[in-house]
C-alpha cells in the first residue's frame, strides 16, 4: 500500500533563489502534498509557481501573498491560516534592499522586519493558535558570527543589552557610525539566532532551529549592489573562482543544507547550525562552539525582548 503524502510546508521568500530551489528539492520528495510559496510580489510568486510546476511536474505549489516588512501584511495572512502547517521555513530577507535603513510602518529597519520581525510574528502566531506541527526553521547566516574572508565584521555588542538590541532594531546604532551594510545584515541575523532560541525554550515540543544555507551562488543576493559589482560576482566570482577556493557553492547545494536540516533530528531545537570556523560551506556545526553567545540565556532573552518593543498586542 502506498502512502498518500499530507504534509504542508511553508517557504518564505519563495520566489527566488534559495527559497525557490528548496520548494524544488521538496517537490522532488514525496512528503509535502502542499508547499506553499510566501512572496511580497503576487506576480513573481505566479511565475515561480509556474516554473517549478515545469520543472517538477507536480502541482502542489501555492502561492500567498505576505509582506514579511509589514506586520499588516503578516497578520492579514496569519488569519486566513486555519489549517496546521509541518514546517515553516523562514528563508525571506537579505540585506534589505534599496533602503535597508528604512523605517517601516512598525518602526524598524527595513532589513531587520524583512529578516525577523516579520517571521516572529508568523510564527509566535502560528504556535499560539496550535498550527505549527513540528519545524520552524530560520535561515541565518554565517555573516551572525562575521566572515572576514569576505570583510564581513563579526557583531559585537558593548552590553548585549535590550537597549542596545532595540538600537539595532530601529537603527539608532547607526546613528553616531558610518553605517556598514554587511555588519548590519550580520547583526540581523545574530538577534535572529538568539530569538529562534529563546522561543524554542518556550516551545519544547517543537523543533526550532536557525540554519545558513552556506555561501551560494545563483541567487538574487546581490540584486542591490552596484552593476559592476553584481555582473562580477554573480558570472564569475560566485559560480567559478568561490567554489575553486572552497569558499562557495552551487544553487542546490545552499538549498540541499536546508532541506537535509528539515528532518534531521540531530540537529537540537534551539541551535544555530553553520559552517565551520572559518568556513562558509561544508557541514553544519552548532555555532555555539564558536560564539558562545548563541548559548547565552540572559543574551537570547535579551534578544527576544527587544524584538517584543516592536511587536503590539493585535486589535
Ligand atoms: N545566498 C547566500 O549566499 C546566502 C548565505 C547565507 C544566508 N542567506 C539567506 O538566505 C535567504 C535567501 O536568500 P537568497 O540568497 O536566496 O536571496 P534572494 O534570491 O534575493 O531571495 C530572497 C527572497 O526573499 C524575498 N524577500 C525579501 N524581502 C521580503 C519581504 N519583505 N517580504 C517577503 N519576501 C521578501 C525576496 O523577494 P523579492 O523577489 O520580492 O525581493 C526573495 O524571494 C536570505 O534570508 C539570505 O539572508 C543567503
Amino acid at each position: 500500500m502506498t502512502s498518500t503524502p499530507a504534509k504542508r510546508i511553508m517557504i518564505t521568500g519563495a520566489n527566488s533563489g534559495i527559497g525557490k530551489e528548496l520548494a524544488r528539492q521538496l517537490a522532488l520528495g514525496d512528503q509535502y502534498a502542499q508547499i506553499l510559496l510566501a512572496c511580497r510580489d503576487q506576480a513573481k510568486g505566479d511565475a515561480a509557481k509556474a516554473e517549478l510546476e515545469l520543472s517538477t511536474g507536480r502541482s502542489v505549489f501555492h502561492v500567498i501573498r505576505m509582506d514579511l516588512s509589514s506586520l499588516a501584511s503578516v497578520r492579514t495572512v496569519l488569519k486566513g491560516v486555519d489549517e496546521p502547517l509541518d514546517a515553516v521555513v523562514m528563508n525571506a530577507g537579505g540585506t534589505g534592499g534599496a533602503t535597508p535603513t528604512a523605517l517601516t510602518a512598525d518602526g524598524v529597519t527595513e532589513i531587520f522586519a524583512s529578516n525577523v520581525l516579520g517571521h516572529a510574528v508568523f510564527l509566535e502566531t502560528l504556535i499560539a493558535k496550535g498550527l505549527l506541527g513540528g519545524v520552524g526553521m530560520f535561515v541565518g547566516s554565517e555573516a551572525a558570527r562575521g566572515v572576514p574572508k569576505l570583510m564581513i565584521p563579526r557583531p559585537v555588542f558593548a552590553t548585549s543589552s535590550v537597549e542596545e538590541f532595540a538600537s539595532v532594531i530601529d537603527g539608532t546604532f547607526f546613528a553616531a557610525r558610518r553605517y556598514n551594510g554587511m555588519l548590519a545584515y550580520g547583526q540581523v541575523k545574530y538577534l535572529g539566532a538568539l530569538w529562534i532560541a529563546a522561543t524554542a525554550r518556550k516551545h519544547p515540543r517543537l523543533r526550532l532551529i536557525t540554519v545558513s544555507p552556506g555561501n551560494t551562488a545563483g541567487t538574487q543576493a546581490l540584486r542591490d549592489q552596484p552593476a559592476p559589482v553584481r555582473s562580477i560576482a554573480n558570472h564569475i566570482v560566485m559560480p567559478y573562482v568561490a567554489p575553486l577556493l572552497g569558499i562557495g557553492q552551487k544553487l542546490p547545494a545552499g538549498a540541499k543544507r536546508l532541506l537535509d536540516a528539515i528532518d534531521d533530528l540531530a540537529l537540537v531545537s534551539g541551535n544555530f547550525y553553520a559552517s565551520a570556523a572559518k568556513k562558509i560551506t561544508g557541514p553544519l556545526i552548532d555555532q555555539a562552539e564558536i560564539i558562545p553567545d548563541f548559548r547565552d540565556i540572559a543574551i537570547q532573552e535579551h534578544a527576544d525582548q527587544a524584538i517584543h518593543r516592536y511587536i503590539p498586542e493585535p486589535r
